[in-house]
């Protein structure tokens, strides 16, 4: 094994046995109906997460799993959601159906083998007709992708009624669907609004989603009396606890470490998968048979100034100019309270706080009490205080 940036399932997979344990119960017990809303904030292992019940489910009998993560389409419009969605339906059945070509496949085939494969199936003649005229969309005249929509989730259920199963869409990153365009305008709120009302009528399909800002996932998720809000078990995603830092490093490594090097580690990454794995990565290409402290240090100070850039300056350079000096400011001089951050900027409190606001929504910084606000990711604020001092 070695270590990685991509989202880990099956041996590469540590802790986190709690929340996986409990979604997959959840989701396998037929007296229950009710999905997952999981937030965390960005690279602590919402997506390994989602991905290592996918695996877990893979198989079973009753639950079929179906992943799409909203970041992973290629454009953010309707017509691709609807695509992605559709192929990662299609391909979590295809199995359970004795198809032996994934969506896209099925799509490239001459009319006649098509009919030959549906006919072979294991699916009723209805069930095959729908999949027909949901693959060949593109076909159509004047689509409707308000109707589209509907069709894609009810084949979902339908699917899942005719297999005797319950299909479970787990949606990665939900909140980023208000960004979805449709000729090139914004209609990514009622999309979600209509994806929250046909939840709420089906019977054989249970989503769970995932978010980075709680704020924003509250936003289109939770917000009170949407019986989407009922349906959903919020759940924290938090870093690694030491102990299972450790464990990561020691997995994969390919050599010791001193227990102060772990520790260490542990310190620098705050726990966050993906940090630990950064720097796991660069004390690994040191081939060294003992790692210390020493060696935690540098290799975290080259991952922040290679890596790190790469990762951070993007974030940063979405910010306005001035919520911009407001981080540079707070990492600088280690201030986190309105009244200091205006201070140290020579501003008035009543200017700033909007900006603070706004960082939050964000998902830059989080406010932990009146007037008092933390980094979210602290790798990010250890970056900008190594650039600005
Ligand atoms: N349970 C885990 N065990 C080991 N590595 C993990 C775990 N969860 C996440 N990681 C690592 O952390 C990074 C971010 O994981 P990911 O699941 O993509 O996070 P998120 O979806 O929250 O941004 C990846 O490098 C992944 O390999
Ligand atoms: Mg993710």
């Amino acid at each position: 094994m070695t270590f990685t940036m991509l989202p880990v399932k099956g041996k590469n997979f540590i802790d986190r046995k709690e929340i996986v344990t409990e979604i997959i119960n959840t989701l396998c017990d037929k007296q229950i109906f009710m999905g997952f809303a999981l937030y965390g904030i960005r690279r602590v292992g919402k997506s390994s997460i989602f991905i290592e019940v996918q695996r877990r489910l893979d198989g079973n009998g009753f639950v079929v799993p179906v992943y799409v993560n909203a970041w992973d389409l290629t454009e953010e419009t309707v017509p691709e959601f609807i695509r992605v969605l559709r192929n990662a339906i299609i391909d979590a059945y295809s199995p359970r159906l004795g198809l032996k070509y994934k969506a896209e496949e099925l799509l490239q085939l001459p009319i006649k083998f098509f009919r030959d494969t549906m006919k072979s199936a294991t699916i009723s003649v209805t069930l095959g007709e729908d999949i027909e005229a949901i693959l060949k969309w593109g076909e159509r005249e004047g689509i409707d992708y308000n109707h589209l929509i509907d069709e894609v989730f009810n084949l979902a259920e339908n699917l899942a009624k005719e297999t005797d199963t319950r299909c479970a869409l787990l949606i990665d990153e939900f909140p980023s669907l208000i960004e979805l365009k449709l000729n090139g305008k914004k209609v990514g709120e009622p999309i979600i609004k209509k994806i929250r009302t046909i939840q709420e009528r089906k019977k054989h399909v249970i989503i769970s989603i995932s978010g980075s800002i709680r704020k924003t996932l509250d936003l289109v998720a939770i917000s009170s009396g949407s019986a989407f809000y009922k349906q959903l078990i919020l759940r924290e995603i938090k870093p690694l606890e030491p102990e299972y830092t450790k464990k990561l490093i020691k997995e994969n490594l390919g050599g010791e470490a001193t227990n102060d090097a772990y520790d260490r580690i542990h310190e620098l990454s705050s726990g966050i998968p993906f940090y630990i794995q950064a720097i796991g990565k660069k004390l690994r290409e040191l081939k060294k048979d003992i790692i210390n402290i020493e060696d935690v240090d540098n290799a975290f100070d080259t991952f922040l100034g290679e890596e790190g850039t790469l990762i951070f300056r993007q974030q940063f350079k979405q910010l306005s100019p001035k919520e911009r000096l407001i981080v540079k400011t707070m990492a600088r001089n280690e201030v986190y309270s309105l009244s200091k951050i205006a201070r140290a900027m020579k501003e008035n409190p009543t200017n700033i706080g909007w900006f603070l606001n706004d960082l939050e929504d964000k998902g830059v910084l989080i406010k932990e009490g009146p007037g008092r606000y933390r980094f979210m990711d602290p790798i990010f604020k250890k970056w900008l205080h190594q650039k600005t001092s």
